[in-house]
């Protein structure tokens, strides 16, 4: 690669969500990666302060996964689903089986989350059809959820600049507001709320017939409105409401599972079960594609039967479970499980939040923390009492100067995300506080 071209050659790919002329100007391309750090190709090195996107559990170059994967290459690239499966997928299934949340017990695999977050709300309809409930079929997820870019994820999801280039989307999809308790959508405060924005939920179903609703469809942390952590009891109040009118509680997952809230999941974090788990991102570390569903034994079972019965999921992929991805996956979990990081995520979750505490609070622009374990936003305002946003945003610039000091970071306007690789320790946290604090103080 000759590095004068590297800006030219960059105008033959669409990235994700940028201007590319924007992009194009200085390039961030990416070419080593190795632990909590990555290298590009004029030889800076940064923090990956966000795993990549949530993504890199494990860690770059991490060697027990990356041999798996060499040793099943030599064995094994590709099985087909329609007719067979492979060891790697049954292990993969097996160890999941121990680590998800209870009830959980069947595993239905991908390559990526839109195809799982898709492919719950496909499971969910199947499901109510052929239970005696074929006029469900609605779907309600929340605005500011991001649940993936094929229709029914898109559709599902609730942020307008990543739908309205695409109206019309699927009918039947609905909304409701998020848990964003810093600035209450009803005007509340917790308790004295009562949770109006679950119990709102209710009032959905009922408007709509619950007759018609399939499924309920949710992050446990909303990631993209600025890591909404849930009150206590809303997803408790949630999981009532969906017992109450046979509707399916779909957890999307995919950001907040293997680890990264300081448990496995978010389910068990918060202690609240879903009826269907979509897993993605760490659950491979990025080592290969991967994702998946986890479905509760109920709704498994109506998915088995005799031929005749034509009860099989409607529903498959050609790369499903691919025994190159699944060698990953297990390598990837057993890295999780064997070296605790999930432990780690938790104990450095709290060491982060405590340093951002004593160093960035006093720069006087965080109006509150969220999040849990390794994932942590500070929603930034100019004026803490009246919550008044900063104008013009703050975030893009805070961000640039913290990629010049070497510093990866979640970008929004008006909060800056952490979520670093669970095997992080608290030197190089320090370290990531350290440029933090100084990128701040030059963008101020
Ligand atoms: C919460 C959530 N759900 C679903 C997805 C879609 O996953 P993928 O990009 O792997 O299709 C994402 C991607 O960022 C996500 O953050």
């Amino acid at each position: 690669m000759e590095k004068e071209n590297l800006p030219e050659q960059t105008k033959r790919l669409l990235l994700a969500y940028m201007q590319m002329s924007d992009f194009v100007k200085d390039p961030l391309i990416i070419k080593k990666g190795e632990g909590v750090r990555i290298e590009d190709v004029n030889g800076k090195t940064y923090i990956d302060g966000l795993s990549g996107i949530f993504v890199v559990n494990v860690g770059h170059g991490n060697q027990a996964v990356i041999g798996a994967m060499k040793a099943q290459l030599d064995e094994l690239a590709f099985a087909p689903v329609l007719y067979a499966t492979n060891p790697k997928a049954l292990e993969l299934s097996q160890l999941l089986s121990t680590i998800v949340p209870d009830g959980l017990t069947s595993f239905k695999l991908f390559c990526g989350g839109s195809e799982a977050t898709e492919a719950a709300i496909k499971l969910s309809r199947q499901y109510h059809r052929q239970t005696g409930n074929p006029l469900k079929y609605k779907v309600i997820g929340r605005y500011g959820g991001f649940h993936g870019v094929t229709m029914g994820a898109v559709s599902a999801t609730g942020i307008p600049i990543r739908k309205v280039p695409f109206v019309p989307l699927l009918e039947g999809f609905l909304h409701i507001a998020p848990p964003y308790c810093y600035r209450c959508p009803y005007e509340k405060e917790f308790p004295g709320c009562n949770l109006t924005c679950a119990q709102i939920l209710e009032d959905m179903i009922q408007w709509e017939g619950p007759e018609t609703v399939a499924c309920f469809i949710a992050e446990p942390i909303m990631n993209m409105p600025g890591m909404l952590t849930p009150p206590p009891g809303y997803l408790e109040r949630l999981r009532q409401i969906c017992d109450r009118h046979q509707v399916t509680l779909i957890y999307d997952e995919i950001v907040t599972g293997f680890g990264r809230t300081g448990s496995m999941f978010a389910a068990q974090t918060y202690g609240v079960s879903p009826d269907i788990l979509c897993m993605g991102k760490g659950m491979s570390s990025g080592y290969a594609p991967l994702a998946g569903i986890a479905i509760q034994e109920e709704i498994a079972k109506a998915f088995w039967g005799p031929a005749e019965a034509k009860v099989e999921f409607s529903h498959a992929h050609t790369y499903e479970g691919n025994p190159l991805s699944c060698a990953a996956g297990l390598a990837n979990l057993r890295e999780i499980l064997g070296r605790k990081l999930v432990e780690n995520s938790k104990a450095m979750g709290e060491y982060l939040r405590k340093k951002l505490q004593d160093r960035i609070f006093p720069l006087g622009l965080v109006g509150d923390m969220r999040g849990s374990g390794l994932m942590v936003a500070l929603e930034l305002v100019k004026d803490k009492k009246t919550r008044e946003r900063f104008d013009p945003p703050l975030g893009r610039k805070i961000a640039s100067a913290a990629r010049k000091n070497g510093l990866i970071l979640r970008i929004d306007p008006h909060w800056i995300g952490l979520a670093p690789p669970l095997i992080i320790c608290s030197s190089e946290i320090d370290e990531i506080v350290d440029i933090l604090e100084r990128s701040i103080r030059e963008v101020l």
